[in-house]
């Protein structure tokens, strides 16, 4: 049996929580044989409902599952902790952009980002999902000093997986087949999911890059947008859809990208493709060994150059206020 992983998830009695727990306990987040003991972060309003979560868990006699606490500091929450899902935040509602969380959730992710400095695991790995997803890491890992800046991602898979089954059903093809798809910048509206290196099949994907209209009307649109949709038609933001891109997100980081395939994740910037260095930007990315690395090498066209240049200034902006507002 391998080594027990503590896995800390804030916003844990949150409905993301509820979503992603189960699934994080029956080892799809790891691996079927990797044991995992739950660390539950909330407020303290929030505990008691973590509790009878906790019990459902207990329920479920999960057999990877080695135990639960529950905690309401972070200093608690975070202690020897080798994964990290920031999730609690407040999420936005209809009419919000993620951007207007700001000042609302910025705040959190300090403490937490000192917190996991201070008690973490030396190998703590963490995934913000919490809104607004890239600046929060920024908060978070400004905040631990210690920790390497490669620990830190934000979530964008949610995204990727949206445009993954965009794209098949567009061309008539199954999820599976959809290949080397990314999401450049900010997970907000103004991200953009790029076809131009994607393979359909197998074959090259100018056959939907070449549709204009289609592009530019409905595939990006329908992508940057589609949290906006979610909460419009459920009257609450994406849980189950969000805790799903959460396990995958981790467990590739964990395990590894398939060959052949990259995927998408916020990631601290090194400059390359000239996002400037230190803004936690979405990038296509593989796990390797562990450890993300961004795909080099990709031509960038014209068209594209100014949609990812128009995200990173967004996060350029979002820098700033979180700067004004003295959380990095
Ligand atoms: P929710 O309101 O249902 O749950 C949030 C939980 O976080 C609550 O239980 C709350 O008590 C808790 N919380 C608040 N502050 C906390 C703190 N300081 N420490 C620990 N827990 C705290 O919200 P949700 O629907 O689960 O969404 C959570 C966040 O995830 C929102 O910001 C939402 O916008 C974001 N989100 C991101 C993505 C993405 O793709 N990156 C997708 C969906 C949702
Ligand atoms: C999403 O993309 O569904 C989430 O970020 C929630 C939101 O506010 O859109």
């Amino acid at each position: 049996m391998n080594a027990i992983v503590n896995v800390t998830v804030t916003g844990a009695a949150g409905q993301i929580g509820y979503a992603l727990l189960f699934r994080i306990a029956s080892g799809q987040l790891l691996g079927p044989d990797v044991p995992v003991r739950l660390r539950l972060l909330e407020i303290p309003q929030g505990v008691k409902a973590a509790e009878g979560t906790a019990m459902e868990l207990d329920d479920c006699a999960f057999p990877l599952l080695a135990g639960i606490d529950i905690f309401d500091n972070p200093r608690d929450g975070f202690d020897g902790a080798n994964i990290a899902l920031l999730v609690g935040a407040r999420p936005r509602a209809k009419g919000m952009e993620r951007s207007d969380l700001l000042e609302a959730n910025g705040g959190i992710f300090r403490p937490q980002g000192e917190a996991i400095n201070a008690v973490a695991a030396d190998d703590i790995r963490v995934l913000v999902v919490g809104n607004p997803a890239n600046t929060n890491a920024l908060i978070a890992a400004s905040n631990a000093p210690d920790v390497p800046k490669d620990r830190f991602s934000a979530m964008t898979r949610l995204d990727h997986n949206r445009a993954l089954t965009q794209v098949a059903k567009r061309a008539g093809v199954a999820v599976d087949d959809v290949r080397k798809l990314t999401i450049w910048g900010n997970h907000s509206a103004t991200q953009y999911p790029d076809l131009f290196h994607a393979e359909i099949a197998g074959q090259s994907s100018h056959v939907l890059t070449e549709d204009s209209a289609w592009l530019t009307e409905e595939f990006i649109p329908v992508v940057a947008t589609r949290g906006a949709a979610i909460i419009a038609a459920r009257g609450a933001s994406s849980a189950a859809s969000a805790a799903n891109a959460a396990i995958d997100h981790v467990y590739d980081w964990v395990n590894g990208t398939r060959e052949g395939d990259w995927t998408s994740a916020g990631i601290v910037s090194d400059g390359s493709y000239g996002v400037p260095e230190g803004l936690v930007s979405s990038f296509p990315v593989v796990s390797r060994g562990g450890s993300w690395e961004i795909v080099q090498g990709l031509e960038i066209g014209e068209f594209s150059r100014e949609r990812i240049d128009a995200s990173v200034a967004e996060l350029v902006e979002e820098r700033l206020a979180v700067r004004a507002l003295g959380l990095i």
